[in-house]
Formats: structure tokens, C-alpha cells, sequence
């Protein structure tokens, strides 16, 4: 079978199609059949050796996939051949607390990922997809949907009624919008483009500032009478200072994201206004559950910007670095 590995350098032009091993299954394993991948910035660090340059090669990347079981090994009882599942970002982070080897065991950095014809996982790495789904739209919910959920509903404690901003419309911005309007809240969101503020408005969100024209936007958001209750972070240090200072008395700050780069946070208005701050990465099996209960419950589609063929990863990670796309990435495998 092949798979799309970076063998030793590093660079979106590194990572080729390689001839890789079909092991014989396990007990307790699954093979599955990739048919759809999606890309997060996270791989796009990666391939560019900016994550870590310590990982072991040859190495499968990316972490999203969806596909079908088609083979299972003696003693395997969560799933059958035939089913339409997803692996967990951290297949051994099944429930409660993560755990320093389960997150060391994340998809696509140390441990092989998904881009690839084939993959082989234990079954309780696991979740069935949700059926009105494509592979394409079931491929985007592993890491940018859990990352959403966990922050939102697990670690900030969203009620309906609150109030979430969300920055830029890159995978995990518009899973923010999507998954808090689901929910009975009302998502704000700021981008670098009034056509995209349009399209996101459209999914949902109630109010957008574009930060490019209006880069005062925690001024802006005061003026128009928004006070959020929860900021999905993922500008990063250049954007921190501005979501503490415009997050309510005692809000929640998901430390997520560092798309921005650079900047120079004042934290002291953190500690005055009683903040949380938490740090969220990615989430359990058991979060990927609840998701996808209430994806199918909604009948929600995530949004797929873009669909790129087996082996043209680096033309779909430069459109992701360009900044063009609203939604996620996906490549289409088989
Ligand atoms: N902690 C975790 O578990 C976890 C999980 C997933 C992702 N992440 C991180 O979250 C971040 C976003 O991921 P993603 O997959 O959604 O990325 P993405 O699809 O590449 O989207 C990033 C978006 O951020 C906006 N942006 C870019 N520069 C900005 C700036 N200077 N200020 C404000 N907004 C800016 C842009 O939106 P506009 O074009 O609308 O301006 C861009 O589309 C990344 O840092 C990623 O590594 C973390």
C-alpha cells in the first residue's frame, strides 16, 4: 500500500508516496481503508520541521481521517468489516485526564498518521462516523471538532445563551461557530475578510468584526454591546491581550491556537477579571462520542473548503498556509 511520508528532510516538497508494509493484524486490531484526510495547521509544522525535528522516520503524516474497516484481528468486538470509522488524534486518551504517553502517541508526529491507503489501529482507538457524513466531511472531526468540543462543553462549561467569540474562519473558528449555534449560544467571529464574515454569518455567527480594517476589535466588540463569555484563542500571543481584555468578569479564555506569532501579552487584567485560562489540546475518545451524538443529532455539516487528489498534499498544504481557504483542507485517498 501507499503512503504520503516525510523520510528524513523536511519541507511541503519532502513528503512523497511511499511503498509502505501491510502488517498482519493483531489482537485487537483493526485495518481500515482511508478514503478521506484532512489537514490541520499542526501538519503543515510538521512537514515543515517547525513542530519538533526529533521524529522518527519514515513517518505517515497527518492525523484526520475517515474511512472503512476492512479486515479485524482475533478478539475484536467494537467494530466490524465494513464499518465506517475514525480514529481518535490520541488513540490510547480514551476517557477522563490525558496522559503523557497518550499524548506522545498523538497521530502524525511520533506515531505514524493517516495518509495513507491503509492504516492499522487497536479498535478502542475508534469511533464510528456519523452517517449523513461524507468521508471528506467525517475526515474534519478528529482533532479541529474535538478541540472545539472539549474547550467549549467540557472545559468552559458553555450554556445555552452564552456568548463566543471565535477568531479568524480557519477548521477550528467554524467548528466554533457551528458547534456553539448548535448548542443555543451566540458566536461572534473576527476575520481578515468581509466576504468570509459574510460566509460565516451564514453558518450562524450573529456578529463578525473584520480585525484587519478594524484592528481594535476589543474596542469594537465593547461599542456593539458584546461581551463574550468564552474565547475560542487561536490568534496566539499577538491576539491574547485583546481577548482578555474584552471576555467578561470571570469568562474563559481556550488557549488553542498561536496562528498570529509574536506579541507581548499583558496577563496582569487576567488575574484582576478572575479569568480561566485553559490550555486545551485536541481531546479523549470519549469527547469524539459526544461530538458526534450531537453532530448527527443536528445533522450538522462541517464545512470542506476543498478537496485535494492522493499525493498532491503539497499544493493542498500551500492552499491551507495561503490563507485563502474557510473550512477545512481534505484530501480524498480512494
Ligand atoms: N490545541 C489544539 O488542540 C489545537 C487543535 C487544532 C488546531 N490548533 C491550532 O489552532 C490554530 C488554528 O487552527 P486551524 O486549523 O483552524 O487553522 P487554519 O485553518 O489555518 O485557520 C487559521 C485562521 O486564523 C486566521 N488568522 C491568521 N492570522 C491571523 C492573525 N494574525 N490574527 C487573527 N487571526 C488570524 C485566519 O482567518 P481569516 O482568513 O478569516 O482572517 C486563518 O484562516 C492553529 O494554531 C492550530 O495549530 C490547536
Amino acid at each position: 500500500m501507499r503512503a504520503a511520508q516525510l523520510t528524513g528532510a523536511f519541507g511541503l516538497d519532502e513528503v512523497t508516496i511511499q511503498q509502505a508494509p501491510e502488517p498482519p493484524l493483531e489482537p485487537g486490531q483493526v485495518r481500515i481503508r482511508v478514503e478521506a484526510v484532512s489537514l490541520n495547521y499542526r501538519d503543515l509544522l510538521i512537514a515543515k520541521g517547525l513542530y519538533t525535528k526529533k521524529l522518527p522516520f519514515p513517518l505517515t503524516i497527518c492525523s484526520d481521517c475517515a474511512g472503512t474497516v476492512v479486515e479485524t484481528g482475533p478478539g475484536v468486538t467494537r467494530v466490524a468489516t465494513g464499518d465506517r470509522v475514525s480514529p481518535c488524534f490520541m488513540p490510547d486518551w480514551i476517557s477522563g485526564p490525558v496522559t503523557d504517553a497518550a499524548a506522545r502517541g498523538a497521530l502524525g508526529a511520533f506515531a505514524n498518521g493517516v495518509l495513507a491507503e491503509t492504516i492499522v489501529m487497536k479498535e478502542t482507538a475508534l469511533v464510528h462516523v456519523p452517517a449523513h457524513l461524507s468521508p471528506e466531511e467525517a475526515a474534519t472531526l478528529p482533532c479541529a471538532a474535538v478541540t472545539v468540543w472539549h474547550a467549549l462543553m467540557v472545559r468552559c462549561g458553555l450554556k445555552a445563551g452564552d456568548t463566543v467569540l471565535t477568531i479568524g474562519t480557519g477548521g477550528v473558528s467554524l467548528f466554533a461557530v457551528q458547534i456553539a449555534t448548535m448548542l443555543g449560544a451566540r458566536a461572534v467571529i473576527l476575520s481578515s475578510s468581509d466576504e468570509k464574515l459574510e460566509r460565516a454569518r451564514a453558518l450562524g455567527a450573529v456578529d463578525g468584526i473584520n480585525y484587519t480594517t478594524t484592528p481594535e476589535w476589543d474596542a469594537e466588540l465593547k461599542k456593539r454591546g458584546i461581551v463574550p463569555d468564552h474565547v475560542i484563542e487561536v490568534g496566539g500571543t499577538a491576539t491574547l491581550a485583546k481577548s482578555i481584555k474584552c471576555v467578561r468578569m470571570g469568562g474563559n479564555l481556550a488557549l488553542i491556537g498561536n496562528v498570529s506569532g509574536g506579541g507581548d501579552t499583558n496577563i496582569i487584567p487576567a488575574f484582576m477579571k478572575n479569568l480561566s485560562l485553559h490550555g486545551v489540546f485536541v481531546g479523549s475518545r470519549e469527547m469524539l462520542e459526544a461530538l458526534n451524538a450531537a453532530v448527527s443529532a443536528h445533522a450538522m455539516k462541517p464545512v470542506v473548503d476543498q478537496v485535494f487528489p492522493f499525493g498532491d498534499f503539497a499544493a493542498a498544504m500551500r492552499h491551507m498556509e495561503s490563507g485563502k481557504h474557510f473550512g477545512k483542507v481534505v484530501i480524498r485517498v480512494s
